[in-house]
């Protein structure tokens, strides 16, 4: 009995995944009164949580009075390009603000207005300044709260422990086979629900804000046990990341920085983003220097600045200036906030962008501009969930934040994700907690599924390959990067999946050296399953959406095509190939249509 062989545990609910939204998930279903393990891949505390730096979007209505859930849900939804699941942003919109009191009343400080009330600041695609913030360290703010808060709950956490595969009994997930990262040992959890919140896939892709755990674990879990993935074609690059020196590449520099005044400008020193105002947005878009600083300094707020346009925009627009030679040294453009701000405002509202600058680049902000330049930052895709209560399509398996898929449509606004993972991230956990208790007592996990797992997962040890999994991992993000990345077209999608059919196969053969303690070629060697699938995903979607919206563009199909704007573009694992449809989206009710049509 293969129950016996392994370290085995179990529990009503379990977590994986421990940044903002399995904390959240965690600290709900623990106070619904059942057994709840959080199982995370690093140690507790180490999530892509701290890389949303400038804020949680809420439509407190503290800076703005006239700020409501209806503006904040319709700034959501067209900056999605409509595609959100309109029911996801409705709820995300109402709850945000309470959600938001909750991480205050749990402890966290947020910077205040002067009089006191929880300050709120400008980030792109958000009628008002919405976002609640810690400087621009919102996101470890954040985390610290929910980890506090759950390590006094006495949640059983479970550190450096990464999950290769769900469980299953007949159709329903039933717990979780992983490693020990630290021994190398395998364990099983049985669960009666299990909530998946690993976060993203930005680790397939060479430039990116993710760290070594971003490898798309969650999105292979689900799709490997059948759930439908959605929306993988929408791979967010973040405008600014770091361009320079070379070993700091990717690393995200906040969109904070512009929402406190910093301009975009070329290797002319013109602001160029008042070439790329999109139709979409015209309306709403100052479209003079002085318009836009009007905006910055009257704070009406009738016209927003360019350089606050949605990411998908900004990042476009940045690519096209670098092609056009007009880029800067590095291969970036210029972030400016020196001539705009004083140096004790910027140390102040922007301290962690201070000190990352000057200790890797040598680069003082408070004197000099930053290079910038996009970088792969978030997934919009991922595991298709009910928006209530965060079920995906396999009876007990629940999904919330960025593994999830739907809230952010075609694109995310900044400030979105922290909001998104508390509002959905204690949806998760109170539906599951309900799940487990509906749920038939004990249950056994059948020894052939556990024994396959651990043969497959030691196979890099026993074979006789000549592949090293750093040299796939490199050559996979090398083939991303190039062919899956912010403008794409037919002929190179067609190429990166013949590219990765034979990255597919050259895993096959990797073999690593060694045992099983502490072996991270070894652990590599199995995340590069995890990459290999959402990459394949991302590309077939790609493919299938012949038109341009939001993070993806096409430059074969460079408009937004109205029949693709009903559609989500649904990967499902069939027998053992990847599936590609389109579905139609849920329909908008009347009540909440008319709000976009007043807004005209
Ligand atoms: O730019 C930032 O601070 C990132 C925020 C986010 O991704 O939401």
């Amino acid at each position: 009995m293969a129950d016996e062989k392994y370290e085995t545990h179990e529990y009503d609910v379990i977590v994986i995944g421990a940044g903002g939204a399995g904390l959240r998930a965690a600290i709900e279903a623990s106070a619904q009164g059942v057994r709840t393990a959080l199982i995370c891949k690093s140690l507790l505390g180490k999530a892509h949580t701290v890389m949303a730096e400038g804020g949680i979007a809420a439509a407190l209505g503290n800076v703005y009075p006239e700020d409501n859930w209806q503006v904040h849900f319709r700034d959501t939804m067209r900056g999605g390009k409509m595609l959100n699941n309109w029911r996801m942003a409705q709820l995300h919109a109402q709850e945000a603000p309470a959600r938001v009191v909750e991480l205050e009343a749990w402890g966290a400080l947020f910077d205040r207005t002067k009089d006191g009330r929880i300050l709120q600041r400008d980030f792109g695609g958000h009628r008002y300044a919405r976002l609640a913030h810690v400087g621009d360290r919102t996101g470890l703010e954040m985390i610290r709260t929910l980890q506090q808060h759950a390590v006094h709950k006495g949640i059983d956490v479970f550190m450096e422990c990464t999950i290769v595969r769900l469980l299953k009994e007949g159709e329903r997930a039933c717990g979780a086979f992983g490693y020990w990262r630290e021994t190398g040992r395998f364990v099983v959890f049985k669960a009666k629900a299990v909530v998946l919140a690993t976060g993203g896939i930005g680790k397939a892709w060479k430039i990116t804000s993710n760290s070594w755990e971003y490898t798309g674990d969650g999105h292979a879990l689900a799709y490997g046990v059948g759930a439908d993935l959605i929306d993988m074609e929408f791979v967010q690059f973040h405008p600014t990341g770091m361009v320079w020196p070379p070993s700091v590449r990717g690393i995200l520099v906040t969109e904070g920085v512009r929402g406190d005044g910093g301009t975009l400008k070329n290797a002319l020193g013109e602001r160029f983003m008042f070439n790329y105002i999109p139709e979409f947005f015209r309306a709403e878009t100052a479209e003079t220097e002085a318009e836009a600083d009007g905006w910055y300094t009257d704070k009406k707020k009738n016209r927003r600045t360019p350089d606050l346009l949605p990411r998908d925009e900004v990042a476009r627009a940045i690519v096209a200036e670098i092609k056009a030679g007009r880029g800067s040294p590095h291969g970036g453009v210029f972030l400016d906030i020196a001539s705009r701000r004083d140096p004790e405002t910027i140390k102040r509202r922007l301290p962690s962008m201070y000190h990352q600058f000057k200790e890797l680049a040598d680069v003082d902000i408070t004197k000099q501009p930053m290079e910038v330049g996009p970088t792969c930052h978030y997934a919009m895709g991922g595991v298709r969930v009910d928006a209530d209560t965060t079920a995906a399509t396999v009876p007990g398996l629940f999904a919330a934040g960025e593994v999830a898929g739907g809230m952010h449509g075609a694109n995310r606004l900044g400030g979105n994700s922290l909001s998104d993972l508390v509002v959905f991230g204690r949806r998760a956990g109170l539906y599951a907690a309900e799940y487990a208790k509906r749920s038939p007592g004990s249950f056994t996990v059948d020894a052939g599924q556990l024994g396959a797992i651990a043969r497959e997962c030691l196979e890099p040890f026993e074979r006789g390959g000549d592949e090293n999994p750093y040299t796939v991992h490199r050559d996979l993000q090398e083939c991303m990067q190039i062919l899956v990345g912010i403008i794409r077209n037919e002929g190179e999608l067609k190429k990166a999946l013949e590219e990765l059919a034979v990255l597919r196969e050259r895993q096959g053969r990797v073999r690593v050296a060694g045992n099983r303690q502490y072996n991270p070629g070894w652990h590599l060697a199995m995340d590069l399953h995890s990459m290999l699938t959402v990459s394949e995903a991302v590309a077939r979607a790609a493919l299938e959406r012949k038109e341009s919206r939001g993070a993806h563009t096409r430059e074969d199909y460079p408009r937004m095509d109205p029949t693709f704007g009903k559609v989500n573009v649904v990967v499902r694992r069939v027998g053992d190939a990847m599936s590609v449809s389109q579905e139609p989206l849920p329909q908008m009710p009347d009540d909440l249509r008319r709000l976009f049509e007043e807004s005209k």
